[in-house]
């Protein structure tokens, strides 16, 4: 079985990833954000950044992935990353926001097989990389996703991850672990299950209704639980190792924004993003987020963030709370 870490934008970036793996681990492969590809025949450094060696740590195997539909776009894109030492590079078929969607990006592309068949002729003539989509059911109907699927079949790609909603579910509403079936049984190529994996408990649930699928996706269950991971494996941590290691985490991720970011008040709301995952597992009646979403300061941030990890059992496995 693999376990992937999803991407998030603006949370699962090269500091995140390092101190993830180093610390909690249990994760094959950490995808990163997407980058949308740009017309322009000079790919700026800046955009890349993330993806750059001297920002990843060796130990962590990252599959860059990029937002495009266009397959010159996405071949000069893809080209740079790989002689950045990437071999996997991931196409977002998936994302669902209405900005990304009008312009037929993302999930708004899956109405569209004909430019999906085109972008591939393009992108798939001597591909030097594994290509990997990561996508939805479909963008309104899991009929969509099925047309999509037949084209995917046609071209030699390293695996397709399926989020089991639609795009207009965007993230509300339950996965459809039904359509997930029947589009995982469309494709000839290998799957990857994602959506909604929140506890160790609910991983065994959707494995068990899906033994066909040996590879996971988890992402906000993982953000919210980062000993999730090794939850599923089966390993545990003690109640003082996981506040130990919580501790070093939110450190790393800390220190990070204040050498990268200019201003207490833009770090506090940086951190605010951690919290509003993590949060799940520590603040049972929403008090916490209440006084973090206050802080202008890093004194009366970090003030309320030690009463919380010095406290030895501010830890609960179980979700506190649906967020
Ligand atoms: C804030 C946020 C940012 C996301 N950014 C990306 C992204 O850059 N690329 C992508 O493919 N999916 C993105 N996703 C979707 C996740 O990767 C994942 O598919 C989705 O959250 C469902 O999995 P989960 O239920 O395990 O969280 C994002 C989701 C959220 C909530």
């Amino acid at each position: 079985m693999k376990l992937y870490l999803a991407p998030l934008q603006g949370m699962t970036t090269a500091c995140y990833r390092n101190a993830y793996a180093r610390i909690f681990g249990g994760i094959d492969a950490y995808y990163s954000p997407f980058i949308a590809t740009a017309d322009n025949e000079r790919i700026s450094r800046a955009l890349l950044k993330d993806l750059l060696p001297e920002h990843n740590e060796d130990r962590v195997k990252i599959v860059p992935q990029l937002l495009s539909n266009s397959g010159e776009a996405f071949r000069r894109f893809a080209g740079t990353i790989y002689e950045m030492g990437h071999t996997e590079i991931n196409w977002n078929i998936g994302c669902p926001f209405p900005m990304v969607t009008k312009k037929k990006k993302g999930a708004g592309i899956l109405s569209h097989p004909h430019m999906i068949q085109s972008f591939l002729d393009t992108v798939c003539e001597n591909l030097p990389y594994s290509l990997t989509v990561k996508m939805r059911l479909g963008m309104n109907s899991g009929e969509e996703g099925l047309r999509v699927m037949e084209i995917l079949n046609q071209y030699p790609l390293g695996g397709v991850i399926i989020h089991a909603r639609t795009g207009v579910q965007m993230y509300s509403g339950s996965v459809d672990l039904e359509a997930f079936e029947a589009l995982s049984a469309a494709c000839r190529h290998q799957v990857t299950y994602n959506g909604d994996i929140f506890t160790s408990g609910g991983f065994t649930s959707i494995s068990e209704r899906l033994p066909a699928v040996n590879n996971f996706m988890l992402g906000r269950g993982a953000l919210r639980d980062p000993f999730l991971p090794w939850a599923i494996r089966g390993k545990t941590f003690s109640p003082a190792d996981k506040v130990h290691m919580l501790r070093e985490f939110h450190g790393e991720i800390l220190q990070y924004y204040k050498t990268s970011l200019s201003g207490e008040k833009h770090i506090c709301d940086k951190m605010k993003e951690f919290w509003s995952y993590i949060s799940v597992h520590t603040d049972r009646d929403g008090k916490l987020m209440k006084k973090i979403k206050k802080c202008h300061s890093l004194i009366s941030y970090l003030e309320i963030v030690n009463q919380v990890l010095d406290s030895p059992d501010c830890w609960n496995d179980t979700p506190l709370r649906s967020i």
